[in-house]
C-alpha cells in the first residue's frame, strides 16, 4: 500500500501514514501528542492543524460544523477527519498540542511499617557431586528452607534458567522471593529490593519507585495517559474498545506502553536494572483496570454498569506485558462497584478517613470526568460517583485546554482590571479547569453574571459574537494564539452543569448518611485537579459547600499514596481489601429527587455578605 509523509511543524517530527490513516492516526504512531477529546468523531475540534504543503481528502461535514469560514480559508483541518493524498507538511498550533502537561504525583505521604511481601534470598550452595545428586532447583528450595522455614514452588518459565544462573554464579546466588514462590534469581549477591507503584488515570499516569528495603520513595514521574489520543474522556474510549476485539487490544496496548515506558526510564535515572524490579501495585478506575487487563467493557458502558470482577488481583506481569523480574507478578487493588474503582480504595486507604472520632462527617472527593465521593462517619464509609464530564479537562469549554503551558490557571477580577496567570507563566492559549471554575466564580463576585450564571451585557468586557455572549479574559494583543482567550456563555452553562453533578452528590450522600451540611468535620479534596482548585472558588459556585475554608484540606494524589502503602505493606494490602468489602456503594441516579436536587445545584449560591 502506498505510504506518505508527514512532516509535523513545528515540532520537526515525521510519519508515515497510509491512505486508511488520519493525520491523527500518523500522529500518534509518530509520538506526536495532539490534543483530542472526543476520540477522533469530528466533535470536540480540539485537533486542529493547518495543512501547509501536499494534497489531503475533501473537508468533512464535521469539519465544516467544527471550523470557521475563516479558519477553512487558512487552511486549518481537523486531523482525525483528514488523510494525506500525497506527502504532507502540517503545522500544528499550540492549543492543539499537549505540551508538557502538568501531572501531579505528590500527595500528602502516611507513615505505615514496611513489610513488603517480597524478600530477598543469599544462597551459598554446595555444587552437586556424586554424593550429593539433588537437582538443581531442589537445591536451592533446600537452601531457601535452611533459612526461611518455607519451601517455594518456582515461577515456571524461571525454571528454565535456574541450572545456568546457578552454573555462572558459581553456586552463589540470590532469589527473590515472593511469599511461597522463586520470581527471580540472579548469580552473586544483592540486597536491591524495588518496587513501583502506579495510579492510572483517564488522563493521567503517575509512577512512584520504592525501595522495598525502607519503604522510602525514591522518585516519581508522571506522563499523560496515552490513550488520550483515543479519546479524553472515558466513554469514548469504552465506546471505541467496544467496535471490535482488535481496538480493545490497541487501547490495552496503549496503557502497557505507558507503563513500560515509564519503567524504563525510572529505572535508567535511578541506575536501576529491570530485575531488581520486584513488585508493582495498580490503582485506578474500573474503567481504566479493564482496559489494561484488556477485560471486555460493553456491559461497563451500560447502565447498571457492572464490572467483570472487584476483587483485587496477582497477575504474571509478563501475561500483561509488563516488564519487571522475571516472573514478577503486578497486584492490582480492589474496586468498590460501578465506575468506583481501586484509586477510590487507595484514597480512602491513604486520608485514614474512617479513622477521626469526632461525630462529624468527612467527605472524601476526587474531582474528574467522573468524581468520586466518600463519606465516613463513626468508621462507617460510603461512596457514590457523579458524572461530573470532562468540562474541567476543557471538554464543552471554547477555549479549554489541558492543565499544560500557556492555560490559564488563575483568574482575579478587580473592577475592570483582570488578572490571569498561566501556567509557566507563557502567554495566554487557553483557560484550564482551575482557570476557568477560578473565572466563574470571579465572573460571579465581579457582577458580570447573575446568579443564573448568565452573561451581564452591561459590563464593558462582554460582548456578542457569533456565538451569543462572551467575556474577554485576555485581548488578543497579550495571548499566545491569533485570537482573544474568551468566557463565553456555552462555557458558564457546561461549569455549571459539572458543578451541579458534583453538589447533587455531595447532597445525595449527605441525606444518605443523615446528615447535614453544618455537620461536615472535614472535606478532604484528592487528585491532581482537586490540588490546583481554590476551595474559595469552588465554594463561590456551589460546587462545594459553604464551610469554613479551614474544613478543606487538599492532599494531592491520594490515590497514589494509597498504591504506595499497598506497596510496601501487605497489611495495607489487606485493609485496602476490607475497605472495598465494607465500603456501601450508592447509585445517585437512583435517587427518587436525583433530577430535582441537580437542577437545584446548578443555580450559583447567594454571596455572602460581610
Ligand atoms: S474533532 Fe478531532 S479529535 Fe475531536
Amino acid at each position: 500500500m502506498k505510504t506518505f509523509k508527514i512532516d509535523f511543524e513545528p515540532l520537526g517530527k515525521v510519519a508515515s501514514a497510509d491512505k486508511e490513516d488520519s493525520i491523527m492516526q500518523a500522529s500518534i504512531n509518530a509520538g506526536v501528542d495532539i490534543s483530542s477529546i472526543c476520540g477522533g468523531k469530528g466533535k470536540c475540534g480540539r485537533c486542529k492543524i493547518i495543512l501547509k504543503e501536499g494534497a489531503a481528502t475533501p473537508i468533512t461535514d464535521a469539519e465544516k460544523n467544527m471550523l470557521s469560514t475563516d479558519e477553512i480559508e487558512k487552511g486549518f483541518r481537523l486531523a482525525c477527519q483528514t488523510k494525506a493524498l500525497s506527502d504532507l507538511v502540517v503545522d500544528i498550533p499550540p492549543e492543539s498540542l499537549i505540551l508538557s502537561q502538568r501531572l501531579q504525583t505528590e500527595g500528602e505521604e502516611l507513615e505505615v511499617g514496611v513489610e513488603p511481601i517480597i524478600q530477598k534470598v543469599f544462597l551459598s550452595l554446595e555444587p552437586p557431586t556424586l554424593s550429593d545428586p539433588r537437582p538443581d532447583l531442589t537445591r536451592v528450595i533446600d537452601g531457601i528452607y535452611e533459612q526461611k522455614r518455607i519451601k517455594p514452588r518456582i515461577d515456571f518459565i524461571l525454571s528454565k534458567k535456574i541450572s545456568s544462573i546457578l552454573r555462572e554464579g558459581g553456586w552463589i546466588v540470590t532469589t527473590t522471593l515472593r511469599e511461597n514462590e522463586i520470581i527471580g534469581t540472579e548469580p552473586g549477591s544483592s540486597d536491591a529490593k524495588f518496587g513501583m507503584a502506579f495510579d492510572i488515570g483517564s488522563t493521567k499516569l503517575a509512577a512512584y519507585l520504592v525501595d522495598l528495603e525502607t519503604g522510602n520513595m525514591l522518585d516519581a514521574i508522571g506522563l499523560a495517559n496515552p490513550q488520550v489520543a483515543y479519546g479524553d474522556d472515558i466513554v469514548s474510549r469504552i465506546g471505541y474498545a467496544m467496535e471490535e476485539e482488535k481496538k480493545r487490544e490497541e487501547l490495552r496496548r496503549a496503557i502497557m506502553n505507558g507503563i513500560n515506558g515509564m519503567i524504563k526510564n525510572l529505572c535508567r535515572r535511578n541506575g536501576i536494572g529491570k530485575k531488581d524490579l520486584s513488585d508493582i501495585t495498580i490503582v485506578g478506575n474500573t474503567a481504566m483496570h479493564h482496559l489494561l487487563l484488556g477485560l471486555p467493557v460493553r456491559q461497563l458502558g451500560l447502565a447498571p454498569y457492572i464490572p467483570v470482577f472487584k476483587e483485587s488481583q496477582d497477575i504474571k506481569a509478563r501475561e500483561l506485558g509488563i516488564d519487571m523480574v522475571e516472573g514478577g507478578y503486578v497486584h492490582l487493588l480492589p474496586l468498590i462497584g460501578g465506575y468506583i474503582g481501586s484509586d477510590h480504595v487507595a484514597m480512602i486507604l491513604a486520608t485514614r478517613i474512617w479513622e477521626e472520632e469526632e461525630e462529624k462527617v468527612r467527605i472524601g472527593i476526587d474531582i474528574g470526568t467522573n468524581t468520586e465521593i466518600a463519606f465516613a462517619k463513626e468508621g462507617k464509609i460510603m461512596s457514590l460517583s457523579c458524572a461530573s464530564g470532562p468540562a474541567f479537562e476543557g471538554w464543552g469549554v471554547k477555549q479549554g485546554v489541558k492543565a499544560m503551558s500557556g492555560a490559564i490557571d488563575k483568574v482575579s477580577i478587580e473592577g475592570h482590571d483582570v488578572v490571569c496567570s498561566t501556567i509557566d507563566d507563557k502567554p495566554a492559549i487557553g483557560i484550564c479547569g482551575s482557570g476557568i471554575l477560578d473565572a466563574i466564580a470571579k465572573l460571579y463576585t465581579s457582577g458580570a453574571i447573575n446568579d443564573k450564571g448568565r452573561l451581564q451585557e452591561e459590563n464593558s468586557r462582554v460582548r456578542r459574537s457569533d456565538g451569543g455572549l462572551e467575556f474577554v479574559l485576555v485581548d488578543k494583543e497579550k495571548t499566545g494564539i491569533d485570537d482573544d482567550v474568551v468566557v463565553c456563555q456555552s462555557d458558564i452553562s457546561s461549569i455549571l452543569l459539572a458543578k451541579s453533578a458534583i453538589r447533587a452528590g455531595i447532597s445525595i450522600g449527605l441525606e444518605k448518611m443523615g446528615v447535614n451540611e453544618d455537620e461536615i468535620g472535614e472535606v478532604i479534596i484528592a487528585g491532581a485537579f482537586g490540588s490546583y482548585i481554590d476551595p474559595e472558588s469552588a465554594v463561590t459556585i456551589g460546587m462545594l459547600p459553604d464551610l469554613d475554608l479551614k474544613l478543606f484540606k487538599q492532599v494531592g494524589n491520594a490515590a497514589g499514596v494509597g498504591a504506595k502503602l499497598a506497596l510496601i505493606s501487605r497489611s495495607e494490602r489487606k485493609l485496602a481489601n476490607t475497605i472495598a468489602d465494607d465500603v456501601r456503594y450508592v447509585e445517585t441516579c437512583i435517587h427518587p429527587k436525583f433530577a430535582r436536587i441537580l437542577a437545584r445545584s446548578m443555580f450559583l449560591p447567594k454571596p455572602k455578605i460581610g
